[in-house]
């Protein structure tokens, strides 16, 4: 059975409907591309006046067959690439026609679907909330290979087209009509096919303006002066966002630039052949296996207990209003959920719903919110400092300092007032839950929730499950994660959990290589030229040298409660040094950097006074993979030590929470880019060189001997 059937009305209309048998969604697999094909051909016989493209599906098309592209190995590339071709070819056919092809976009039409679009004439979108339209290729380490390069940069011309294929964003129909994406809207599905045959009766003949004598690409082309001054810098733009590992986006804009210079058919070869070599990279199957495999996991519930039913939070409580409460309040504010916000008096209490003010009334000002809605946001926060006021909240959320008897002091002043079946959440960033849980009542009701700062822009939170907290308990800390629209990782109890321990590392690292003489500029360049967002030294400057301190002197104090002697840091001679020099970091005003009034930050240029630079310098790569070497074997550690349930938390949550690089795919996928053989030997030689936190667990050693990864 075909995945595109033909129907043809009385009064000449053709409907090509993507149909994929059995199957919940189109995508354009092999089978697709030969269906195609033979569609084209069919329909050559047929006698009709223009053609309808729509979706039987309640999607346009989803794109490409994500899981048949991730097999593709250089060894497999040519009978992918003629599989390409293929389908660029039936398009072609199809937009060379004469007959005029009118997309019909009732759902979304994102990648490869949009780019089916993109060979009609005419592209009507149906105005629902369901539709998407763009090209979010590049995220995935790809760029459009069906056509999509070779017709963006025709209709629109090379300037405004690179935004549309090197960020992947995603346009609502309102957006894409205004962006000259679709030609139409319409209310209904009936609408949609009415507008599409009135088009059909008004134009038939038609072509596509670049298939047009005396076309001109709109903008010049690259040689003209205005696009040869924009193409000279362009290169140079894109390197600092991609830092030479992102080789998506460089070779969207080479295929691009080659393309704009030759005919149509040639410009879809170039940009099969850049497909291709994108498709076979190590970088694409990293992205893929994360932000697409792994992350659609996690939202559809993958680390959640099956055996509980769904549940929503209406009204929850948060305990403390300083930047992480606020910050809570907030992103659970704009989700609908009431929220009573607790601090020691009203003043600190007001003040944390100040936060949501300042962000509401920039929303406002960019147009991206309404005073209403900003009005009705607000009223949901309900400042205090009585714990009365917790009484019906479903959820209470611990925001309070990190001190463990402060903690406890404030789980019983909240029970007090909870209903027994209330949840009773830590937003602790180190300390062990199941500790914590000892002040509660209800050990199985108590777990942890650990978000990032600042939390209305970071995506993720780490659930933490305490030895006593029940399945149940965690189903709605999950769903709770899922309705605040963020992405929830689980992980077991341990010192720092998962992130923390792991982000520790990286901050340790940097600071050990300050210690042994390598010079400042070199650790924070090689940490933003691995992919990190930020250096490890500038990262310790945010956190607080006297947060770190605390952090320090808490563990040890913890582990010497259990007889346990806490190992030394290589970083701790470092930290007591710069707040001997009060210099604790950047709300001091003084750290690794200084922070000076209207200026951008810079290395403190004391440091070299005082971490005395070594004459020989080590090679920038060997930094690069200190940093990375050293998360990635502390993330091993966590999977051994059953930390960890499963691989994906750990790529999500390294990439998402702690700024590990994207292109690797995540602190595991790292291995496997490696191959574990590899990551294990050179992680020997790293703990050679530098110490034994590089030496991996044995499970892993065990597992990379027999060629396995996670
Ligand atoms: P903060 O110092 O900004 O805020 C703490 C707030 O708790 C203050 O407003 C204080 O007045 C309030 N408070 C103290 N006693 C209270 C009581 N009895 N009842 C109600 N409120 C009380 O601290 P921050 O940074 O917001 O951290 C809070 C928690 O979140 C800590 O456990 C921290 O480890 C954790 N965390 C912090 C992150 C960060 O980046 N700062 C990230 C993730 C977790």
């Amino acid at each position: 059975m075909s995945s595109i059937r033909i129907e043809l009305e009385s009064d000449g209309t053709l409907h090509l409907v993507l149909d994929k048998p059995g199957a919940s969604a189109n995508l354009m697999d092999r089978a697709f591309a030969e269906d195609l094909a033979e569609t084209v051909s069919a329909i050559q016989e047929m006698d009709y006046k223009g053609i309808i493209l729509r979706s039987a599906k309640s999607t346009f098309f989803a794109g490409g067959d994500l899981g048949q592209i991730a097999q593709v190995t250089r060894e497999s590339a040519e009978p992918f690439y003629t599989m390409v071709e293929s389908i660029k070819a039936s398009l072609r056919a199809l937009e060379t026609g004469g007959k005029p092809v009118v997309a019909c976009i009732g759902g979304a039409a994102l990648g490869g679907g949009w780019e089916l679009a993109l060979a009609c004439h005419h592209r009507i979108a149906l105005d629902s909330k369901g539709v998407g339209i763009g090209l979010p290729e590049v995220t995935l380490g790809l760029l459009p290979g069906g056509g999509g390069v070779a017709r963006t940069v025709r209709m629109f011309g090379l300037q405004q087209a690179l935004p549309l294929l090197t960020e992947g964003r995603q346009f609502s129909p309102a957006e894409a009509l205004e962006a000259g994406l679709v030609h139409q809207l319409a209310d209904s599905e009936q609408g949609m096919l009415q507008a599409a045959r009135e088009y059909i009766q008004a134009h038939p003949q038609v072509a596509q303006p670049w298939d047009e004598k005396g076309y001109r690409l709109p903008g010049g082309s690259p040689s003209s002066p205005k696009v040869a001054q924009m193409l000279a810098v362009a290169p140079a733009m894109l390197r600092k966002k991609t830092k030479g590992v992102m080789p998506a986006p460089e070779a969207i804009l080479c295929a691009m630039v080659e393309g704009a210079q030759v005919d149509f058919d040639t410009a879809c070869r170039i940009e099969s052949r850049y497909f291709v070599e994108l498709v076979c990279s190590q970088q694409a199957k990293n992205l893929i296996n994360t932000f697409w495999f792994e992350l659609n996991a996690i939202k559809g519930g993958a680390g959640r207990p099956e055996d509980v039913s769904s549940s929503r939070v209406t009204r929850v409580g948060v305990l403390g209003a300083g930047m992480m409460g606020a910050g809570i309040a907030y992103a659970a504010a704009s989700r609908g959920i009431e929220v009573v916000l607790k601090d020691v008096n009203l003043a600190q209490a007001q003040k944390g719903k100040a936060y949501s003010e300042a962000l509401m009334a920039k929303r406002v000002q960019r147009g991206r919110s309404s005073e209403v809605q900003a009005q009705q946001l607000l009223e949901r926060i309900v400042p205090t400092e009585s714990a009365a006021d917790l009484a019906g909240c479903e959820l209470v959320i611990e925001a309070v300092f990190e001190n463990r008897d402060l903690k406890a002091k404030v789980t019983r002043e909240a029970e007090a007032v909870l209903a027994d079946t209330a949840l009773m959440a830590s937003n602790t960033s180190t300390l062990p839950i199941t500790g914590l849980a000892q002040a509660s009542r209800q050990p199985q009701h108590f777990i942890g929730l650990h978000f990032f700062s600042p939390v209305d822009k970071m995506p993720l939170v780490e659930i933490i499950s305490g030895q006593q907290t029940s399945s149940e308990s965690l189903a709605r800390a999950y769903d709770f994660v899922l309705q605040l629209g963020k992405t929830p990782i689980v992980v077991n109890d341990s010192r720092g959990f998962f992130t923390s321990r792991v982000f520790g590392t990286f901050t340790n690292e940097g600071i050990a290589m300050l210690a042994q003489g390598v010079a400042p500029a070199a650790i924070e360049n090689a940490a933003w030229l691995a992919g990190f967002p930020v250096g490890p030294l500038a990262v310790s400057d945010e956190v607080s040298l006297t947060l770190m301190e605390k952090i320090r002197n808490q563990t040890v104090a913890d582990l010497a409660e259990e007889g346990v002697t806490a190992p030394p840091k290589e970083a701790d001679p470092v930290i007591d040094r710069m707040l001997e020099l009060e210099r604790a970091g950047k709300a001091a005003g003084r750290g690794f950097y200084d922070y000076p009034k209207g200026e951008k930050k810079r290395l403190w240029s004391g440091l070299a006074g005082y971490f005395p630079q070594a004459e020989v310098q080590p090679e920038v790569q060997e930094l690069k993979e200190r940093l990375l070497f050293i998360m990635a074997v502390e993330t091993a550690r966590c999977m051994e030590e059953g930390v960890l349930n499963h691989r994906r938390d750990a790529d999500v949550g390294s990439i998402f929470g702690i700024g590990f690089p994207a292109w690797s795919g995540g602190a595991i996928q790292f291995i496997d880019h490696l191959g574990p053989k590899a990551f294990v030997a050179r992680a020997d030689q790293l703990a050679e060189n530098y110490g034994e936190r590089f030496r991996v667990p044995d499970g892993l050693r065990a597992r990379a001997a027999k060629g396995q990864g996670y």
